[in-house]
């Protein structure tokens, strides 16, 4: 029997959830670095890759959580371009994780209608799990509720310089010209297009950096830090996060004051509606 997440939550979670969904608008789209998997090992006198596979279940726990909550997309930092430079050891060991997850989890995933997609130079990645990574990929593909997206051997720089090698072919071709190219039309060219930007960016383990993910789409993200080790992260660290995410105000540039007089305005022009629609439905 596969698990239908909506059916195995406790009613304090799901009470959680409500209040959470009650109190604003939740973010979109959620995109996380995983960190500290070593630190989480070290700690415990443990191998490294003990650390990258309890982190599996902090990776299971935070997808079924997103999706019953509804978000639409979760994008998970799984694998840099810069960690090729590890040990060979634990390149192969995080290669057979990734494939034992897609493996073992792709039945539910698919069960709990969550779309898999996967962003990165994925051609440097072992055919083997190439391969189990397109299957899963495209098993999900009709998929309608939460898109997970996994960064694998990915770089923001890298895929900003491909979106410019592909623009800059483009305008040779003469399908492009220079003063077409605007902020909306160069995230058409970036691996992300079909996503909107991340609203909120968690960072587990501390570290006060982006590390070359999501470059560009991360220019107005909510940043949230916080010193909890991956493999110890979970749905109530997630909700914490949610929680001081509903709590900002996202200024966008403007003023606090603008902002309040944008909202007030709108809160008018729903009333006038609700106004005319209730008289032409006599
Ligand atoms: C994150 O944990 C997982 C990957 C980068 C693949 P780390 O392996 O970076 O853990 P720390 O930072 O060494 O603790
Ligand atoms: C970032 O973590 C990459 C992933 C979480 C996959 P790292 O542990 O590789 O980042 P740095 O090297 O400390 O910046
Ligand atoms: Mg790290």
């Amino acid at each position: 029997m596969i698990n239908q997440w909506k059916d195995g939550q406790s009613p304090e979670d799901k009470d959680i959830q409500a209040t959470l969904l009650e109190g604003g608008a939740l973010p979109r789209h959620i995109a996380i670095i995983m960190d500290g998997n070593g630190r989480w090992a070290m700690d415990r006198n443990l191998p490294r890759a003990a650390g990258h596979q309890q982190g599996i279940e902090s990776v299971r726990d935070i997808v079924k959580a997103s999706s019953q909550l509804g978000i639409g997309f979760l994008t998970v930092y799984a694998f840099s371009m810069e960690n090729w430079k590890r040990p060979r050891v634990e390149v192969q060991i995080l290669m057979s994780l990734l494939k034992t997850y897609l493996l073992q989890e792709i039945d539910e995933l698919h069960a709990n209608n969550v779309r898999l997609q996967a962003i990165g130079k994925l051609n440097a990645l072992p055919k083997n799990v190439q391969t189990i990574l397109n299957e899963s990929i495209e098993k999900t593909a009709g998929n309608t509720g939460l898109t997970l997206t996994l960064a694998l051997s990915y770089s923001g720089r890298w895929d900003i310089v491909r979106a410019v090698q592909m623009i800059a072919l483009d305008i040779r071709r003469g399908t492009l010209s220079p003063e077409d190219i605007t902020d909306e039309h160069f995230s058409e060219y970036l691996l992300t297009k079909n996503m909107p930007d991340p609203d909120l960016m968690i960072r587990t383990s501390g570290e006060m950096r982006l590390s070359n993910f999501l470059l560009w789409e991360s220019a107005y993200s909510e940043m949230y830090i916080t010193e909890r080790l991956w493999p110890d992260f979970r749905r109530e660290d997630l909700y914490s996060a949610l929680r001081d995410y509903l709590n900002r105000e996202r200024r966008f540039g403007k003023t606090s004051q603008q902002l309040r007089e944008s909202d007030e305005k709108e809160q008018q022009q729903g009333s006038i509606r609700r106004i005319i629609s209730s008289f032409s439905s006599r």
